[in-house]
């Protein structure tokens, strides 16, 4: 036990993140029952969406899952507090936004509080508003990215030297040897997002799994920079289109129309790639296969040990030689 699956009681410190418009319970499900922590991630749906994946859910897994909400992606903030009071969903992530107008709330109920961020700043404030765990995203993972910038490798360690609640590491994870990587860097737990994509419980589309297989990690390549909506695409048609556009000084009402959550939800849950994107990491150039979940938890905790325990035999034999 660590900190962090003590706080989620869940056996693993793995923990798939929100992943909006696209969430669904059978993925957040299998990753609960494998041992780690399944999240849903509400996106822009309406409540009454989310409360039907909810009720879902709960018929699958009576184990922790979580509820993401991106604060000023979504027009229902208090709405989606009220569906995790009303459903007891003992853990809410907040991300894209300041958490801090809400923890005072959930704490109230008992909720533990993980806030998204992905600079030493904003995790200082959010552990000053009390957010029970700070999920530290680097630049290198996918979807909706921050304008800062920084990489995982370098931005969690500055952030466990700052704070006193448990980190967990977040952007470019994806098997046993990044999850042992999170936890020298003095994390105590990663969160995944592009890796869970590619499982057999996944319900999206096959060419979404198919384009991760393939993909090397510059496929995974920025798209909005210019406009500051930043965000981390798969390479495909639609992806190229776009980035001429942005080229060419798209306005950014019109990138915002045609990089919204439906062209997403296109791309992820339709396959079609001619007219909508797939959200994807750098981790993309590691996975090569597509595991069921339980199969993947159980790899990855056995490599994470392996390799530190590789990392403490190099240690050791180099202090001695010489
Ligand atoms: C398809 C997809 C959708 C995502 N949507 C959200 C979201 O709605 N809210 C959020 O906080 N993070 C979102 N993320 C980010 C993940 O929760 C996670 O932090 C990130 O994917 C980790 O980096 P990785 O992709 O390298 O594993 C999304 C990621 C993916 C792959």
């Amino acid at each position: 036990m660590n900190r962090v699956t003590n706080l989620l009681n869940i056996k693993y410190p793995i923990i798939q993140g929100g992943m909006g418009n696209i969430s669904n319970a059978k993925l957040a499900a299998a990753v609960s029952e494998a041992g780690g922590l399944g999240t849903i991630g509400c996106g822009t749906m309406t409540p009454e969406e989310v409360e039907v994946i909810i009720r879902e859910l709960k018929t699958i897994t009576d184990k922790p899952f979580a509820l993401n909400i991106a604060i000023t992606v979504t027009p229902y903030v208090e709405s989606l507090l009220e569906l995790s009071i009303a459903y007891d969903i003992p853990i809410v992530s907040l991300s894209a936004g300041n958490p801090a107008p809400y923890i005072p709330k959930l704490h109230e109920y008992g909720k533990i509080v993980m806030a998204i961020v992905a600079s030493e700043k904003h995790a200082i404030k959010a552990e000053a508003a009390g957010a029970d765990i700070i999920v530290a995203e680097g630049y290198e993972a996918a979807g909706i990215n921050s304008a800062l910038e920084l990489t995982t490798f370098t931005l969690i360690p500055q952030i466990v030297r700052s704070v006193r609640k448990p980190v967990v590491a977040a952007g470019g994870i994806g098997d046993g040897k990044g999850l042992a990587a999170a936890l020298m860097l003095g994390a105590e737990g990663v969160q995944i997002g592009t890796r869970f994509i590619a499982t057999q419980e996944a319900p999206f589309h096959e060419r979404y799994k198919e384009q991760l297989i393939q993909a090397s990690g510059t496929d995974a390549i920025i798209i909005g920079r210019s406009l500051g909506r930043i965000r981390r695409v798969l390479q495909t048609s639609y992806v190229m289109e776009l980035l001429d556009k942005e080229k060419h000084g798209v306005s950014a009402q019109e990138f915002n129309r045609i990089t919204s959550e439906k062209h997403h939800v296109l791309g992820a849950i339709k396959g079609d790639l001619e007219n909508g994107f797939l959200n994807g990491g750098q981790v993309t150039g590691l996975i090569q296969d597509i595991p069921f979940v339980s199969e993947l938890l159980e790899d990855m905790m056995k490599t994470a040990r392996q390799q530190v325990s590789a990392g403490l035999e190099q240690l050791n034999s180099l202090s001695s030689s010489r």
